[in-house]
């Protein structure tokens, strides 16, 4: 069937594309109201005791200087923060290195910098002298406790049947640790925030993944009904999870605003991001998986270590896509976190599955090797009916064929499955396999629909585009429901004064908004074909609200899934791993834009590449901070090391999802990429490497 040129799934061009090649899109510090002030933060020196002093004299008589904020002079709050990482600048306690002690304002950028390097800060510790830090995870730390509930709502433990007892009578057994280090979203765009409060009405525009929860933030911290205050997000240079939740930053900004009556512009300075606005937990991993001499698991454990900070606890919950993955009697999955004097880790591009399926695969393939068996047929044979943990059926599944596609254009079957044995000159070479998994979630969304009488339509839904294409994807969503033209959708996102929706993250973005604008675009043609003649002037406009349907599916074990492929090459003289190619294939459900889902795909698999390969974070335990904390330290694939990555899906028709039929695409790509690398590594050189990244110090 030809595509018609509103159809689901065609590759249509970004609606916000030439905006942003032109500069014409404008991002949250790029508006400057008139009398428009820049903020600059005082971040802390120590990495606990308490601020005794905050000296401002010197501060204040810089030029051009408005305010210092600090805890012992800024605005209270009018209620506690829900989130403890946001109740900035109201005690005195030090929960971390890098945790904001005072904020500097001034006229201007240059001189906010001035008077905040001029802020004098004293710290005590809780006896009067420096207070030891404690920063160091490890799996015997006394304080190591089994939490309740992991990120994400998921129960921390789970076992099913005994793990312990199966694994040790299993003939053929992996038993192994994987370490993966902190790491760090480094959003092209650094978190920034310019307020604006005046008449009553507090005006923010925000660097967010979800501005009505700003909103929600905002309101409730300065005592202001929600509908005085409005959050714009017109734009975002990316979040991976790091802007997912409210951040300091623009507390910071409505405070500064609110204090000095004039608009206050705050754009947090790159190397502040990794002690404010969370990380990556790094994960300690063991794994034990005992098998038949056939390759049938008989016992999963997965058990993970993991650090909170002393402010909040949240729990990276790695072992959790053990409990979708494969067919076994016996299982344990289970976390224990630390709570250590770190700066509070949160989301970053697929929490808990990222790393997760990082120590499950590659143990996976340390257990195909233990076998004698191919990598692929392994997972083939343990691939389950059910979900294994809850026993749900799978709305859809489809990694077989994922796994079967994948390694018909990655050329698998031509693969000399012996290790260290293709080299060339000094270069090792060689080929490995991961799967991926990440759930489809879905939240309550609004939105509106309008038809003119010039055959044009609005839509309108507080949606965030945080790169992704979310404008245009919504746009076709809309167009195939009133079987109109692309063009003749205009779409209105990224702003408070919109119908409600929930935030780009959890890859569940365009199924929550998707499924609002579906329903209201269906209602309004619905209305229009019922009204008969032609429009009134001001249109007709049909709403959705989809709280009750969202809440009313039915218990399917909801899941994407995927395989990724991967060729390096090793160089036995220098230890440097550079990726040759990667191919993912992936079962997402239905594809609604080609262009912008690949785009995703491919960078999720980029992701994954860094997290093999380069991606690090040291947790300095002199100084009880992260190490690397810029561009220049913390080393996020380049062009150059990104030389042939393809990302294809199959055609999964999927009806117990959405109306549109989609899973989500903004994450799987970065889970299973780096055990793909990881296990090529080992494919190549015969060595197994288990701790990340594979940098030539490691590898030589
Ligand atoms: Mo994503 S880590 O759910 O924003």
């Amino acid at each position: 069937m030809a595509a018609s040129p509103h159809s689901l799934g065609t590759p249509a061009e970004r609606i916000e594309g030439r905006d942003k090649v032109t500069g014409a899109a404008r991002y949250a510090a790029e508006h400057t109201p008139p009398g428009c002030a820049h903020a600059w933060p005082v971040p802390v020196g120590v990495a606990c005791g308490r601020v005794t002093r905050v000296d401002t004299s010197a501060a204040m008589a810089q030029p051009g200087a408005l305010a210092v904020l600090t805890p012992f002079n800024a605005p209270r709050f009018a209620a506690p923060p829900d989130d403890p990482e946001l109740d900035v600048l109201q005690y005195d306690a030090v929960p971390h290195r890098g945790w904001y002690v005072a904020l500097a304002v001034a006229d201007t950028l240059e001189n906010a910098r001035a008077v905040a390097a001029a802020v004098r800060v004293a710290c005590a510790g809780h006896g009067g002298g420096p207070e030891p830090h404690d920063v160091v995870l490890d799996e015997d730390h006394p304080e190591a406790y089994t939490p309740e509930k992991a990120n994400g709502g998921y129960p921390a433990h789970r076992e099913r049947g005994d793990a312990a007892a199966a694994f040790a009578t299993a003939p053929v057994r992996v038993d192994v640790a994987y370490r993966v280090p902190p790491l760090h979203n480094h959003p092209m765009e650094p978190h920034a925030a310019t307020a604006h409060f005046a008449g009553g009405r507090l005006t923010v525009y925000d660097s967010c993944q979800g501005a009505n929860a700003v909103r929600a933030v905002l309101a409730s911290l300065f005592d202001l009904p929600e509908d005085r205050v409005t959050v714009v997000a017109e734009h975002v240079g990316g979040g991976f999870g790091g802007k997912g939740t409210p951040r300091p930053h623009v507390v910071l900004a409505a405070m500064a605003a609110i204090h000095t009556g004039r608009p206050v512009k705050l754009a947090l300075p790159r190397r502040h991001l990794p002690s404010v606005t969370g990380h990556r937990a790094p994960t300690l991993h063991r794994l034990r998986l005992g098998a038949e001499p056939d390759g049938t698991l008989v016992s999963v454990s997965h058990e993970v270590t993991t650090h909170t900070s002393r402010v909040t606890e949240f729990v990276e919950q790695a072992a959790v896509p053990a409990r979708v993955m494969y067919g076994s009697p016996h299982s344990l999955t289970t976390h224990r976190v630390v709570p250590l004097d770190v700066p509070s880790p949160s989301w970053m591009r697929a929490p808990g599955e990222t790393p997760g399926m990082y120590a499950l695969e590659s143990a996976v393939d340390e257990l195909a090797d233990a076998l004698g068996m191919d990598p692929v047929d392994l997972r083939i044979l343990n691939d389950p009916a059910t979900e294994p943990d809850s026993g749900r059926p799978f709305s859809s599944r489809h990694l077989v064929e994922c796994l079967r596609e994948g390694a018909r254009r990655f050329g698998w079957q031509d693969r000399d499955p012996r290790p260290a044995a293709r080299r060339e000159g000094p270069l090792l070479i060689g080929s490995g396999v991961a799967a991926s998994t990440y759930p489809v979630l879905v939240s309550p969304c609004a939105a509106s629909a309008t038809a003119h009488p010039d055959g044009t339509y609005t839509v309108r839904v507080n949606a965030t585009d945080i790169g992704t294409g979310a404008r245009t994807v919504l746009a076709q969503v809309a167009a195939a429901a009133l079987a109109a033209p692309l063009e003749a959708v205009r779409i209105e996102i990224g702003s408070t004064r919109l119908p409600r929706a929930p935030l780009a993250g959890g890859s569940s973005g365009t199924a929550s908004w998707g499924w609002a604008v579906h329903r209201a675009c269906a209602a309004l043609a619905t209305a229009v074909a019922g009204h008969g003649g032609p429009l009134p002037d001001d249109g007709l406009t049909a709403t959705a609200d989809t709280t009750d349907e969202v809440r009313r599916t039915p218990p399917y074990a909801r899941h994407a899934f995927g395989a990724q492929f991967a060729e390096v090459q090793v160089d036995t003289v220098t230890g440097e791993v550079r990726l040759r190619r990667m191919l993912g294939v992936f079962a997402a459900g239905r594809i609604l834009n080609a262009r912008t889902a690949r785009s995703q795909l491919i960078g999720g698999m980029v992701m994954g590449l860094g997290m093999a390969l380069t991606e690090h974070s040291t947790m300095d335990a002199a100084h009880g901070d992260f190490t690397e904390s810029d561009l220049a330290s913390y080393h996020v694939p380049a062009h150059a090391d990104v030389p042939a990555v393809e990302a294809h899906w199959i055609e999964e028709d999927d009806g117990l999802l959405n109306p549109m039929g989609s899973k989500g695409v903004g994450e799987i790509g970065t889970v299973g990429a780096a055990a793909a690398v990881g296990n090529a590594v080992h494919h190549a050189t015969g060595v197994r490497f288990r701790e990340l990244p594979l940098t030539p110090d490691r590898v030589l």
